[in-house]
């Protein structure tokens, strides 16, 4: 098929719940991929911060083909040693005491566990009336009905509604606003360390660090969101760790699997135990081949000291991004931890991110005004100087078209290229 086959069947016999951009990729390797047609792209979004050993990474591969030539699924009646092992490097690498590992197969998924544990739990150790959970603005939780109810954007609810009930809202970032929030029916305090489709806005150490405080003090369960800012992408393995605190309940998905889809809850064992048998449960959640791709994933994260190069390489695309804004008067600011970065624009995102893609670079816009970097974590600094090249050049075709649009004697319309669909309010 030709992508233009692609684009005329998807159109056809796909719901049309996704603004897809016209690009169809054959294959990947590293932090390339290649579409339909031959073109070469440089990948800075990564599936949206889940290809975090970039793609067709021979150890991934290798575990995915292994597993799959022995078992692929049996079912959770049984005992499962991959999902053993599994839980064991979940516990290991989220620092919680005496973890507890519930796998699922998707974030929303996992915040719908995490929703669902919070709730059973705050009610076994407070009572029947307990069952609020305290959100953030501008939230994102997942599609799921429970997931959705916690996620606070309202262009997300749209026609969906009623929603779940018992989720209260506060500003992000504001340990004043949560505490007036609390009330006797206050189960738990649900947060994004790092928001990500709100427009990556990392929450400060010091409010993390309040929010353990103020959990501990009213006996309430800390859950964090670690599905798009977890494994390593921060420079920490988790986000929360840059703030010395664990909590009582963390979501994991995305980089988890590395593209292979599987979702997590962790929790300490004393909120866990209240998951008796039957009360959840999932017929794909952990299933041996899931668990190979993730193990794999946990392993070579640890073997390559990605998440110091995080650190590191993050470091080093902001301050590149930062040195180009001197000369880029588009941009007007650049934040971010680790390789988690967005660059707002006084232009709309989607044009940039079109302009991009034209030139073989991928990212998303992910507001209407602002750029999301997710790049895979084996990010080198060749990769990231040459994708600084193609957006400045990128910026840079924005400018002269809105200038070019903005002079009669330029005749007033923008110059073509491909469609210019931002990823923005796609999923
Ligand atoms: C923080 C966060 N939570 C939950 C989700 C939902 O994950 P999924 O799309 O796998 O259901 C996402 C997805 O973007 C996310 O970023």
């Amino acid at each position: 098929m030709t992508t233009h086959e692609v684009v005329e069947l998807s159109a056809r016999v796909l719901m049309p719940n996704y603004r897809r951009l016209p690009v169809a990729f054959r294959e990947g390797r590293g932090m390339r991929l290649w579409d339909l047609e031959g073109k070469e792209y440089l990948d800075f979004l990564a599936g949206i911060a889940v290809d975090v050993l970039g793609h067709c990474h021979p150890r991934h591969v290798a575990a995915i083909q292994a597993q799959a030539a022995r078992l692929v699924h049996v079912s959770n009646i049984f005992q499962i040693p991959e999902q053993a092992e599994l839980g064991r490097l979940l516990g290991e690498v989220t620092g919680i005491p005496d973890a507890q590992a519930l796998l699922c197969n998707s974030g929303a998924e996992a915040c719908e566990g995490a929703i669902k544990l919070a709730r059973r739990a705050a009610r076994r150790l407070r009572g029947e009336d307990v069952f609020e959970i305290i959100v953030a603005s501008h939230s994102f939780h997942g599609r799921t009905m429970g997931a959705l109810s916690a996620t606070m954007n309202p262009k997300y609810h749209e026609g969906f509604e009623p929603l779940v009930p018992g989720f209260v809202e506060v500003p992000f970032n504001d340990l004043a606003a949560v505490e007036r929030a609390i009330t006797a029916r206050t189960a738990a305090v649900m947060m994004e360390p790092v928001q990500g489709e709100g427009g990556i806005h990392p929450a400060s150490d010091a409010f993390l660090a309040g929010l353990r405080r103020l959990c501990d003090e009213r006996r309430l369960l800390l859950v964090l969101d670690e599905i798009q800012c977890g494994f390593g992408r921060t420079g920490r393995w988790f986000a929360y760790q840059h703030a010395g605190i664990t909590p009582d309940i963390v979501a994991l998905a995305k980089g988890l699997g590395g593209g292979f889809p599987i979702g997590a809850v962790v929790a300490r064992q004393a909120v866990a135990a209240a998951l008796e048998p039957g009360s959840h449960g999932t017929t794909f959640g952990g299933n041996p081949l899931a668990c190979a791709a993730a193990i794999a994933v946990i392993q070579t994260i640890e073997d390559e000291r990605l998440v110091g190069r995080a650190e590191e390489m993050g470091g080093y695309l902001m301050g590149r991004l930062r040195a180009l804004a001197a000369t880029a008067p588009a941009i007007t600011d650049v934040r971010g931890r680790g390789l988690m970065v967005a660059v707002e624009l006084a232009v709309p995102s989607d044009q940039v991110v079109a302009a991009c893609l034209s030139r073989g670079l991928l990212l998303n816009g992910v507001r209407p005004t602002t750029v999301r970097m997710v790049p895979p974590l084996i990010v080198g600094r060749p990769e990231i100087d040459e994708a600084i090249d193609i957006f400045g050049q990128a910026l840079a075709a924005v400018a002269a078209q809105g200038t070019a649009a903005a002079t009669p004697a330029g005749g007033g319309a923008a110059p073509g290229g491909p469609p210019t669909a931002t990823q923005s309010g796609t999923r």
